[in-house]
C-alpha cells in the first residue's frame, strides 16, 4: 500500500478513538479537556500511530486492537510537545499551525493537560476493552514507560536543554538524539510488533534496528528543517534552534553533512528490513519518508 493512503487511514482511525477518548471525560475541568484536545488532535502526522499500525499489521495483527497501544504512543508525544514548547524548554509560540499550549490556555493548564496526557496513555494501554492479553499489556506498559522516561525521551530532553549555547561533541549528540526522539519512534516499532503477539524475539531485533536508524533520520531532518524548512508548511517557527543555540546535527555537521548522514540512515534502515520475510513495504516508505518530508 501506498504510504499516503496509509497515513490517512490511520490519522482519521486514531484521531476519532483518541477524540472519543477524551469526549467521555467527565466535564469538571473544561479548560484542561479542552487543552488536551488542542494538544492531541489539532494537526500532526500521527507518525508513530503509524509506525505501531503499520508494524503489527505487518505481523498479522488488526486494527482494532493495535488503536489501544497506538493512541497511547499518539498520547505521550503530544504531552512531549505541549512541554516541549513551555517557556521553561524552547519556549516556542507556533505548534502544528496553531498557538502552542501554553499561549492559548495558560502555562498552568499546559502543565496539566501534559500531565493528563501522559496518565491517559496508561489507562489507554491498560484498558480491557483493547482485547490484548495481560501478558501483552504488561509488556507495552513496561516499554512505553521506558522509553518515556529518564532512559528515554526526558533523559534526552533533559541532555538537549544542556546541549544549549554549547558544541557537545558528536558521539553525545547521537545518544541525545537516540533517547529525546528516536526511543519513542523505537516504542512505536516495538509496541506494534509486541500488540501482535506473533513476534519472535530475532524478528524484533531486527524491526529495532530498523527503528533506531529510522528515529535518528527524523530527527536529524528535523534539526535539517529547522534550518531550511518553512514556518507556515512547518506548523512550527523556523530558526527556533539556532535562536536558541542548541547542538543539531546542522550545527555540528554543517547542511551537507548532516543530510548526508540521514540518507545513510535511512539506507541502514531499508537494509535492515530487507533481512524479514514479512511485507514491509509501508515501513520501508516511512523510513524513506523521514528525510524527504517539509513538514
Ligand atoms: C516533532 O515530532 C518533534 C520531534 C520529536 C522531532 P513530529 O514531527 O512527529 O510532530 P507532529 O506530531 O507531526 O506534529
Ligand atoms: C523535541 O525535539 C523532541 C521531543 C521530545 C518533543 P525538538 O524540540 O527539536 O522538536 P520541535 O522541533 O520543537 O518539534
Ligand atoms: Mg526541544
Ligand atoms: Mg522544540
Ligand atoms: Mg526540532
Amino acid at each position: 500500500m501506498e504510504l499516503k493512503e496509509f497515513a490517512q487511514t490511520v490519522s482519521e482511525r486514531i484521531n476519532a478513538f483518541m477524540k472519543n477518548y477524551i469526549d467521555n471525560f467527565d466535564d469538571a475541568a473544561p479548560d484542561l479537556k479542552e487543552a488536551m484536545s488542542y494538544g492531541l488532535l489539532l494537526g500532526g502526522k500521527r507518525a508513530r500511530p503509524l509506525l505501531v499500525y503499520a508494524t503489527g499489521l505487518a505481523l498479522g495483527s488488526s486494527f482494532e486492537k493495535l488503536d489501544y497501544p497506538a493512541a497511547a504512543i499518539e498520547c505521550i508525544h503530544a504531552y512531549s510537545l505541549i512541554h516541549d514548547d513551555m517557556p521553561e524548554m524552547d519556549n516556542d509560540k507556533l505548534r502544528r499551525g496553531h498557538e502552542t499550549v501554553h499561549v492559548k490556555f495558560s502555562q498552568t493548564i499546559a502543565l496539566l493537560a501534559g500531565d493528563s496526557l501522559q496518565t491517559m496513555a496508561f489507562e489507554i494501554l491498560s484498558d480491557s476493552k483493547s482485547g490484548l492479553s495481560d501478558k501483552a499489556v504488561a509488556n507495552l506498559v513496561k516499554i512505553l514507560s521506558s522509553k518515556a522516561g529518564y532512559t528515554g525521551m526526558c533523559g534526552g530532553q533533559a541532555m538537549d536543554l544542556d546541549s544549549e549555547g554549547k558544541k557537545i561533541p558528536l558521539e553525545k549528540l547521537r545518544l541525545l538524539h537516540s533517547k529525546k526522539t528516536g526511543a519513542l519512534i523505537r516504542a512505536a516499532v516495538l509496541m506494534g510488533a509486541v500488540a501482535s503477539e506473533n513476534v519472535t524475539e530475532s524478528v524484533l531485533l531486527i524491526l529495532d534496528e530498523y527503528a533506531k536508524y529510522t528515529g535518528l533520520a527524523f530527527q536529524i531532518w528535523d534539526d535539517i528543517l529547522d534550518v531550511i524548512g518553512d514556518t507556515s508548511v512547518m506548523g512550527k517557527t523556523q530558526g527556533s534552534d539556532i535562536s536558541l543555540d542548541k547542538s543539531t546535527y546542522v550545527s555540528l555537521l554543517g547542511l551537507d553533512n548532516a543530510k548526508k548522514l540521514a540518507y545513510e540512515c535511512v539506507e541502514n534502515a531499508v537494509n535492515e528490513l530487507k533481512k524479514l520475510d514479512i511485507d514491509t513495504s509501508v515501513l520501508a516508505q516511512f523510513a524513506r519518508f523521514t528525510i524527504s518530508r517539509d513538514h
